[in-house]
């Protein structure tokens, strides 16, 4: 029986970079999942007749969320949803589905690399029919509709049972539960040179792949053990756990530190990769040596010929505004266009949905190509195996060669978390009307020859976002500032910074951006509007 529950609205069900993400005690207010979706659902003209792709990264309450949404589904007409078995799928795999299947849409039950569990976060990303996250301005009408919402549908049903394969019926929407690696599986066969990767794991590479007891694990089991041959166990922490284990799910230097303490003890496997709690983030480290994700989208870039998939050429690269520079550097040489685009994937969309790109990434360890529309871990990782079984280098000289033939852009984010809301935009409001004012001065040592804010025209739809400030440095230094969109208390600033250096490349990226870094808090006034003198997370 279909039942229409009255409600009353909330009124901070905006989207962020990454879909709607909220503390979970704010999740679990009464009906607050239920008038977003609903909104989402209005908003897009309904859902009547439609296919979605729905499931989630296994977090706290994804259980609880997917039942509520597939009975909201069916009261409102849906015709059918693919649902990964257990009601789990990677953010890559959703993608993947999403444009095999060619669903009109799909929803991601994730907070990315948020901590789950009771005290963690919950969120929603909704992927359109081209397989990535919708636009801000369908997001924008998503959060109009959820200040005034007065009702939403709901199907009087049992729970469906998630757990075993196959096409069922739920009154008359269709559910087919799939397994959730197969397809993805297949995908990576056709893009990389599996017996060359399996040939290195013969030869006694050693690899470790942490899935951070998030929802990759099965994933890297059966990718990296069963199919390609690595050492059982190479997979750690592969159960994927609502609370992560406790973890928070980030493969970077800060939260994935036990790894880190394994590749540079004398322990060390030959490479490690991880993922985040959906699967979309990687890391990459070698023995004894991490490889900054914005030089790994350079690398992979500038190697692209070792992939089957793509060695008969690459169209062009895109990469945030954030992300440093080092893939411009390999697209000038390959004569491909580089474009910079606001954070968030869903900008790189439609760069490929219109043939202009073919790789992209973002600092924030996102990295990925037109296979999908969004960010993809395990591809990562696979692609940097397929390197190493090509060349027979390590990651290490891998890197290092990349240094030589480019020059090294030494490159870290800072955040200044937990910052007041107003005092956040003030703060950006003002640095803002202050930039011209560098221009030409000199700041410890640092020359600043330009500084403006960074505005994007998408050459496709020809919109215009805003998003961050940029200064720039002689010598090819950069500052770029921006506000998280992410975040769920407060408000994040996030302070980007590279400089550039031909010859040498061994020193360590926190002394040689320390000046840049006192230079950045100077500009912005850092200390004297938040009263924080140093940053609280340096990735
Ligand atoms: C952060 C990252 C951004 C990424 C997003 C979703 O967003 O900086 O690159 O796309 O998470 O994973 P932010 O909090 O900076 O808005
Ligand atoms: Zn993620």
């Amino acid at each position: 029986m279909i039942k229409t529950i009255q409600t009353t609205p909330y009124t901070d069900q905006k989207m962020g970079t990454a879909g709607i993400r909220k503390k979970v005690k704010t999740v679990l207010q009464k009906n607050y999942l239920e008038n977003f979706v609903q909104s989402l659902f209005d908003t897009i003209g309904g859902v009547q007749g439609k296919t979605f792709v729905l499931s989630g990264d296994g977090r706290y309450y994804n259980d609880i969320a997917i039942q509520k949404i597939i009975k909201m589904s069916a009261a409102n007409g849906m015709k059918k949803l693919i649902i990964g078995q257990n009601g789990m799928l990677s953010t890559p795999a959703s993608s993947h589905i999403l444009l095999e299947r060619h669903a009109d849409g799909g929803l991601t039950l994730t907070a990315s690399h948020n901590p789950g569990g009771e005290n963690g976060d919950f969120g929603i990303k909704y992927a359109t029919s081209n397989g990535g996250q919708c636009s801000s301005e369908i997001s924008q009408k998503i959060y109009e509709k959820t200040k005034t919402i007065k009702e939403y549908k709901i199907l009087s049903a049992d729970d469906v049972d998630l757990s075993k394969l196959g096409t069922f019926w739920l009154e008359q929407m269709e559910i087919e539960v799939i397994d959730p690696i197969k397809d993805y599986l297949l995908m990576m066969e056709e893009i990389f040179d599996f017996e060359a990767i399996k040939k290195l794991f013969a030869s006694g590479f050693e690899f470790v792949f942490d899935a951070m007891n998030a929802v990759t694990g099965p994933y890297g089991v059966k990718i990296f053990e069963e199919v390609l041959g690595a050492k059982k166990g190479s997979v750690h922490q592969a159960k994927p756990l609502p609370d992560f284990g406790g973890l928070h799910p980030d493969p970077n230097l800060v939260y994935a530190k036990h790894l880190v303490d394994l590749m540079y003890s004398d322990d060390a496997p030959d490479m490690a990769g991880a993922n985040d709690g959906d699967g979309d983030r990687n890391m990459i480290l070698g023995k004894k040596f991490f490889v900054s994700p914005s030089d790994s989208l350079a690398i992979l870039t500038d190697n692209y010929k070792y992939i089957p998939a793509y060695k008969n050429g690459i169209k062009g690269v895109a990469k945030s505004a954030a992300t440093s520079t080092a893939v411009c550097r390999v697209a000038e040489k390959l004569g491909i266009a580089c474009y910079e685009v606001p954070t968030g994937w869903k900008n790189f969309c439609n760069l490929m949905d219109s043939n202009r790109i073919t790789f992209c990434g973002e600092e924030s360890f996102g990295t990925s190509s037109s296979h999908i529309r969004e960010k993809d871990g395990i591809w990562a990782i696979l692609f940097w195996l397929n390197i190493i079984a090509a060349t027979g280098k390590s990651v290490e000289q891998i890197t290092r060669d990349f240094w030589a033939k480019y020059g090294r852009t030494y490159y870290l984010r800072f955040d200044f978390d937990g910052i007041d809301l107003d005092v956040a935009d003030k703060l950006m409001a003002d640095l803002e009307s202050n930039l011209k004012s560098f221009e030409g001065k000199t700041y410890n040592g640092c020359k600043v020859t330009k500084a403006h804010p960074f505005v994007y025209r998408d050459p496709v739809d020809q919109s215009e976002t805003k998003n961050g400030l940029l200064v720039y440095f002689e010598n090819g230094a950069r500052i770029c500032y921006r506000l998280s969109g992410t975040g769920t208390n407060g408000a994040t600033l996030r302070v980007y910074i590279e400089s550039y250096d031909k010859n040498d490349f061994d020193q360590d990226p926190l002394k040689a951006l320390a000046e840049l870094l006192k230079v950045a808090m100077i500009l912005a006034e850092i200390e004297q509007r938040t009263g924080k003198n140093k940053p609280d997370l340096t990735t």
